[in-house]
């Protein structure tokens, strides 16, 4: 059986290191915020060349405190509209409506499933204060027109980057193009812990400075509380296991990559739509999702030959039960792109004698 992802393989990688990385960390009796957090944080920082990273607890809570801080700096208000990728990760629209912000779900592009300046353009209006985009399956939507936009129009961007780590555009990092972005390192991810984990970009000293208090109780030093936060730290241990695959982010990105450009070389079926990629480094290739129409059928033959996939994401989010209140919205791309992609596996430790049989049994199809 081919799996979808192998995340004991992934991880199997770096055992020695990280056993050793937790023997130190054992020894060091320092198990919250120590030098762990803040190494990870600049070279995270570095990476992605912005000024700061912020280690916080998971993806969902990234977004939450960018919005937060922008909150308690006056920069956002209460019933404020930001403007959201119909088709994104519930994540993203939750962390708008967690701090009491409308989100404005905008239909992607059909082809290359990002939103574009010219569609976020028609949803602006007087509440509208920032667009949070989403970097959606690992490739960077197109930024240069929506930065321009968000200027003319006085609007925060804040980038969803939890699938894009590495993603380059106009030589620029994800997470170093808006004025923050969040991070997911869900252990699924390109640069994934072991556990939950999370962080935060941004070259604002002032913003900087307000999520480091806020993921910490609203503390600036000990026991002194400047503001009303919470506890969403970046566990210490997860930042250590992170710090060691970070060295390695680049050549799995690459890999991925690699495979994406074989499956687009080599799949050739015409119930079976491939993803758009322009061939530079603005995708990571986070999934590789197809279109298909019957897509029960395609998942039950593919498994039947053993391969195994996954669905990002069966239900677009205005169809949750949860948010029923947007269930009247009218969202066709987005509906299509829910009722019909199928994610391939695509990862950094898929063989390439697997690459081959997973093209040949779609071949097949
Ligand atoms: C686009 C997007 N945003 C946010 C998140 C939330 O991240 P986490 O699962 O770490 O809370 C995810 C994670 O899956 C995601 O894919």
């Amino acid at each position: 059986m081919i799996k979808f992802l192998d995340l004991n393989k992934v991880n199997a990688r770096f055992e020695s290191a990280f056993q050793q990385k937790f023997k130190t960390f054992l020894d060091s009796g320092c198990y919250v915020l120590g030098e762990g957090v803040s190494t990870f944080e600049t070279n995270y920082a570095n990476y992605c060349g912005t000024k700061h990273c912020i280690g916080v607890s998971n993806g969902l809570d990234a977004l939450i405190l960018i919005l937060k801080a922008y909150k308690e700096l006056g920069k956002l208000n209460e019933g404020d509209a930001i403007l959201v990728p119909a088709n994104t990760f519930i994540a993203s629209i939750l962390a708008i409506i967690e701090m009491g912000l409308q989100p404005v779900v905008v239909e992607p592009n059909p082809n290359t499933y990002n939103c574009e300046a010219s569609e976020l353009q028609k949803h602006i209006a007087n509440k509208t204060k920032a667009i949070l985009i989403v970097h959606l399956y690992g490739q960077m939507a197109k930024m240069q027109p929506i930065l321009e936009l968000a200027k003319d129009n006085g609007l925060l961007v804040i980038e969803d980057a939890a699938q894009a780590h590495g993603a380059v555009y106009n030589n620029k990092v994800a997470g170093s193009l808006g004025n923050a972005a969040a991070f997911s390192f869900y252990p699924a991810k390109n640069l994934g812990a072991l556990g939950d984990a999370g962080a935060i970009t941004t070259n604002n000293d002032e913003l900087a400075n307000t999520l480091k208090k806020l993921r910490n109780y609203g503390t600036s030093s000990k026991y002194k509380n400047d503001i009303i936060g919470v506890n969403n730290r970046l566990d210490e241990l997860q930042a250590l296991f992170l710090d060691i695959k970070l060295e390695n982010l680049e050549k799995d990105n690459d890999r991925r990559r690699t495979i994406a450009k074989h499956y687009l070389k080599n799949i050739k079926n015409n119930k079976v739509t491939l993803p758009y990629y322009d061939n530079t480094l603005n995708h990571v290739f986070y999934v590789f999702v197809v279109l298909v129409e019957n897509r029960a059928n395609f998942r039950a033959y593919l498994l039947k030959n053993g391969i195994e996939t996954l669905v990002h994401y069966p239900i677009p989010p205005h169809k949750q039960k949860g948010l029923s209140k947007y269930s009247n919205l009218k969202l066709p791309i987005t509906e299509k792109i829910h009722d019909s992609a199928v994610s391939l596996p695509l990862n950094p430790v898929l063989e390439t004698e697997e690459v081959n049989k997973i093209i040949e049994i779609v071949n097949a199809y």
